[in-house]
């Protein structure tokens, strides 16, 4: 009785913390000001349900952005993202980490848009010590301008993971020990929406203005992250087990996850710059 009590707990208890990865803490109640606030083209920028919910608009004259006030060491960042419909060849809506200065480390989700029938694609990228050039890309297996979906960014001394509605698309693990760059320095949370010239197509697809305003909405304002003062550099505790996302559980993924992701990577993955010999001749040691 005892023992079917405890391995009735036990499972309980697995069925929670999975919760947590699932769910993270996301809530899709927290106001936008809570956390975040306005970097970029404020006139394009609209609240809707009482702050709930953010809209990013661009259109010929400007794009808009927001970022975190605060600034993370560790952390399972979250956020649900709609974006534009209909044309949206050239435009770039971007949610991203990063930190300051020339030799930055960040960790990008870039959605360029496509013309109008043509699918998205889902950009990753890690930067380390301000070199990137580490460019993955995914078709999705859903219609990312019909809904929100749920993207998310884990991050802690062991591993970095990219999910896609709790699926993980890119693992970029901590190589330290062969002499591959990890992202080491305090980031902010942002997002934005922009015109890149070199989004779609090769660059070769522009911008059609005719569509414009081009609109990106954003919500679960909440952030699950290592608090990181920006006046110091000290982000020693945020590699703490007190923080639940550093435990053992997300030092690599479980096999339930590994198997979805050996999925995404064979059905989903249209580039990955770890197989492109013309660029790297020599296989990047990360890729190893
Ligand atoms: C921007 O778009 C507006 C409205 O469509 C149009 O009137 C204006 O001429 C455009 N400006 C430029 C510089 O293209
Ligand atoms: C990477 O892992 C090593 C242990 O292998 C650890 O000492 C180091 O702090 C980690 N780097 C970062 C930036 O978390
Ligand atoms: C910290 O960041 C906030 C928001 O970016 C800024 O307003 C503040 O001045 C910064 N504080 C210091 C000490 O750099
Ligand atoms: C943080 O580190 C940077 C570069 O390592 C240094 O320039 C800066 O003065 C440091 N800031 C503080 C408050 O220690």
């Amino acid at each position: 009785m005892g023992s079917l009590f405890l391995i009735f707990l036990l499972l309980l208890l697995l069925h929670l913390t999975d919760g947590v990865l699932v769910r993270g803490s996301m809530n899709t109640e927290t106001s936008f000001d809570q956390n975040y606030e306005v970097t970029w083209g404020g006139d394009h920028v609209l609240s809707l349900n009482q702050g709930k919910e953010i809209q990013l608009t661009m259109d010929n004259s400007s794009g808009s952005g927001f970022g975190s006030k605060m600034a993370y060491g560790s952390g399972l960042f979250n956020m649900m993202i709609k974006v534009p419909g209909r044309n949206s060849a050239g435009v770039v809506t971007a949610y991203y980490l990063t930190s300051q200065g020339k030799m930055h480390d960040e960790l990008d989700f870039e959605f360029l848009g496509n013309r109008k029938g043509k699918p998205y694609r889902l950009q990753t990228n890690v930067f380390v010590d301000g070199q990137g050039n580490r460019e993955q890309r995914h078709r999705l297996w859903f219609d990312p301008t019909a809904d929100f979906h749920n993207y998310k960014i884990l991050w802690n001394q062991h591993q970095i993971v990219f999910y896609v509605d709790n699926i993980p698309i890119r693992v970029y693990k901590n190589k330290s020990n062969i002499g591959v760059g990890y992202p080491s320095r305090a980031m902010q949370i942002e997002a934005s929406l922009w015109d890149a010239e070199w989004a779609t197509n090769g660059g070769k697809t522009k911008t059609d203005w005719s569509y414009a305003p081009f609109k990106a909405n954003f919500k679960g304002f909440d952030v699950s992250g290592c608090y990181v003062p920006n006046s110091s550099n000290n982000s020693q505790h945020c590699s703490s087990d007190n923080y639940w996302w550093n435990r053992e559980k997300f030092w690599q993924l479980d096999p339930v996850r590994e198997r979805q992701y050996e999925h995404v990577k064979h059905k989903y993955m249209t580039y990955d710059y770890c197989a492109d010999r013309n660029r790297y001749p020599e296989t990047p040691l990360e890729c190893l």
